[in-house]
């Protein structure tokens, strides 16, 4: 039960000293948390272990379709925030997907992947119900941990988790709790917007400490490309926006900084729009 498949034929070949040091390493690369051979993925339970980790494909490609949609869909006062937040979502699972595709064609064969296609429709007419889109955005996350939680489960107690799979699992369930997190304080600062639209317009949200500043190709004048409230998300955002060609120049400058140089960040007229940037793309 507990030894991977194609080992045992090794062990009993070798003499009992061999067989024992043998033995002691596997249970070693097993673990205390049971991790498994790479050879164990196609061991007796490998249909429902295919199903699991297939569960958590199907999750993937449903958020990145529903985060582009809704990158092209971003309205309203948060608009453009928006619009950068959800790219980044599905710009930043598509390397989730292909890890996680091609570890499953290695384990469990071309047919694993082509099975998902329903899961992912059956997930994207669930989340539509929901129209608010930072809203069914945090649900779908939710949902993808839900599944990573299971299909480690059910590996582990097959004895298919293997360390690789179970370290690629928990990178992306580490990258999609930042998008929990960045989805929770887009939908604050929402609410915040309404409690407080007096004092607040637009963009800005007054937590933000730390702006990226950029002049579209084209333009003279910079304007605010997005606000943190952390200069370590500020940052992230600054290194990403230097890979786009959309802008000539790009600063990060503290709120005291931006106000200095001229730019309101109350002043939604100071902020680029969805519509600056789809025109500079075209
Ligand atoms: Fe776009």
């Amino acid at each position: 039960m507990s030894t991977p498949q194609g080992v045992c034929g090794s062990v009993w070949a070798l003499g009992a000293v061999g067989a024992l040091t043998l033995a002691g390493g596997l249970a070693a690369a097993r673990g205390s948390r049971g991790f498994a051979l790479p050879s164990a993925a196609k061991g007796e339970h490998a249909e429902r272990d295919a199903h699991f980790v297939g569960e958590v494909l199907a999750a993937l490609r449903a958020i990145h379709w529903n985060a582009w949609d809704s990158h092209w869909q971003a309205k309203g006062a948060n608009s453009y925030g928006d619009h950068l937040l959800f790219e980044r979502i599905y710009t930043q699972t598509v390397p989730h997907i292909d890890g996680l595709a091609e570890k499953m064609v290695g384990s469990w064969g071309d047919a694993s992947v082509d099975a998902i296609a329903p899961s992912t429709q059956k997930l994207l007419a669930e989340w539509a119900k929901t129209s608010d889109r930072v809203k069914r955005a945090t649900e779908a996350e939710h949902e993808l941990h839900r599944r990573i939680f299971a299909a480690r489960k059910v590996l582990e107690q097959d004895n298919a988790l293997t360390m690789g799979l179970d370290d690629f699992l928990m990178g992306v369930a580490n990258d999609h709790e930042t998008f929990i997190y960045l989805l929770q304080q887009r939908a604050k600062g929402g609410s915040a917007s309404r409690r407080t639209s007096r004092r607040r317009t637009g963009n800005d949200n007054p937590a933000y400490q730390w702006y990226v500043l950029a002049v579209p190709t084209g333009h003279v004048r910079p304007r605010i490309e997005s606000g943190w409230e952390s200069k370590e998300d500020a940052k992230g955002r600054l290194a990403e926006a230097r890979t786009e060609t959309l802008w000539t120049k790009l600063a990060l400058l503290a709120r005291r900084s931006v106000v200095s140089a001229g730019l309101d960040p109350r002043d939604d007229a100071h902020w680029l729009t969805a519509a600056d940037v789809a025109t500079r793309v075209a």
